[in-house]
């Protein structure tokens, strides 16, 4: 295990030079890194003996056959692509554990009642296009054919984008995977939380995956002279966010629930004018989606009472949504035991604050996924780091799992 788990440290520093900037690690959808790390990613899966292909969505997969041609197959994997300044473990890490699981099931020669395949997600954060799981949710049947529009900061439609990649948006629907041929999805992750850290623990079995809203907001007032504008005359933009912001904070606190604001632009932009208006983000997510969805009411409210008093205006476009879901109690018991296998027989359980490729893939197939510790849940941030013996651990949880799975089909 320690040699494999050291083989899938170096390839993450691999997928890590696949970079679209100089100084830190950011990979997009459709772009030439993307291209570049399929094209690694499928080399990888080869040489552990899985035939390869990229599915009409930008996914690139890989698969074992069963102990005979064209079985339902049990998919392991996770996503490619990043955040911006990212760290080199989210998503990656469980795409290579998946590889050398899948390998390692193929040197073994057991005989499969299902087939093996590995899936390396296209597009789980939303990066370039704002809404997120693009390569999940076509797999999955999901696609909205509205997403054709959105543009990335560069204004290219993602149908352009597609073009430009070399895949025809006429064939998305061809990445759709029917549920009969499919017999679960297994991913493994680093928690991007502190509790298996705090905790002291390796490995986690997830309960659930929050659910999620994301929105892009706007706030307008009357753009002015910073010097010349006496305050009661003044309907600065920014200081109506800036009051929305702290708000969005007492409110998810409150209710116990997880809002931010990620991104935050105030225009004209000159520092000598005040703002009339101001572009944020919120992302607000939660165990359960009344409690979500509650929130998002309260903090609209809130935008409102504050527009309202500073003559403010107040808008709001969704932009993505994934409602929680609740993995699957077989799968779940087989990644319990695959971490049994591993010594540690109280396995911790919790819920996912971070999103998923499955909440998409869970329309077509049940769910289940592994957690393995990441140094203080450091997650979207460069620091990001994991223990060799974590990632050996997981890798033996995961393959228990699966083979857990073989004995009980
Ligand atoms: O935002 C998330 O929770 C995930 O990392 N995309
Ligand atoms: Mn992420
Ligand atoms: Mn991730």
């Amino acid at each position: 295990m320690d040699a494999d788990a050291q083989l899938i440290l170096d390839r993450c520093d691999e997928l890590a030079a696949i970079s679209s900037q100089p100084d830190r690690l950011e990979r997009v959808h459709l772009s030439k890194e993307h291209r570049a790390a399929n094209d690694l990613v499928a080399e990888w899966m080869r040489a552990a003996g899985l035939s390869t292909w990229q599915d009409a969505a930008g996914n690139q997969c890989g698969r074992l056959e069963g102990s005979e041609p064209g079985l339902p197959a049990l998919l392991l994997g996770s996503h490619i692509d990043t955040v911006p300044d990212a760290g080199r473990y989210d998503g990656m890490l469980g795409v290579l554990l998946a590889i050398q699981v899948a390998g390692r099931v193929r040197d073994s020669g057991i005989a499969l009642p299902f087939a093996l395949e590995v899936v390396a997600f296209s597009d789980e954060e939303g990066t370039r296009f704002g809404t997120a799981l693009l390569g999940s949710r076509a797999l999955a049947g999901t696609w909205d054919d509205a997403w054709w529009n959105l543009t990335d900061a560069d204004g290219i439609t993602l149908f352009e984008a597609f073009q430009d990649f070399g895949l025809d948006p006429a064939r998305l629907p061809s990445a759709f995977r029917r549920p009969e041929n499919l017999v679960g999805y297994l991913e493994a992750h680093i928690e991007q939380g502190p509790y298996l850290d705090d905790a002291d623990r390796r490995l986690a079995v997830v309960t659930s995956i929050a659910g999620a809203r994301r929105f892009a907001l706007e706030i307008v007032g009357k753009a002015g002279h910073a010097g010349g504008t006496p305050y009661d005359r003044r309907k600065d933009a920014l200081v109506g966010a800036s009051e929305l912001v702290v708000a969005v904070e007492r409110i998810s606190k409150e209710r116990g629930v997880i809002g931010t604001v990620g991104r935050l632009e105030a225009f004209p932009g000159g520092v000598n004018v005040i703002p009339g208006r101001v572009e944020l983000s919120l992302d607000l997510r939660a165990e359960f989606d009344d409690d979500r969805d509650a929130s998002i009411r309260l903090i609209v409210e809130a935008a409102h009472e504050i527009c309202e008093w500073r003559g403010l205006a107040f808008h709001q476009k969704e932009i993505y949504r994934a409602d929680a879901v609740r993995c699957d109690l077989g799968l779940r018991d087989a990644v319990l035991q695959g971490i049994r296998a591993t010594g540690d027989q109280n396995p911790m359980a919790f819920w996912s604050r971070a999103g998923h490729d499955g909440v998409a893939v869970v329309a077509v197939t049940p769910i289940a996924m592994l957690f393995l510790r990441c140094r203080a849940g450091v997650s979207h941030h460069p620091d990001e780091a994991v223990r060799k013996a974590d990632v050996a651990a997981a890798l033996h949880a995961y393959e228990a799992a699966v083979l857990q799975l073989v004995a009980g089909a």
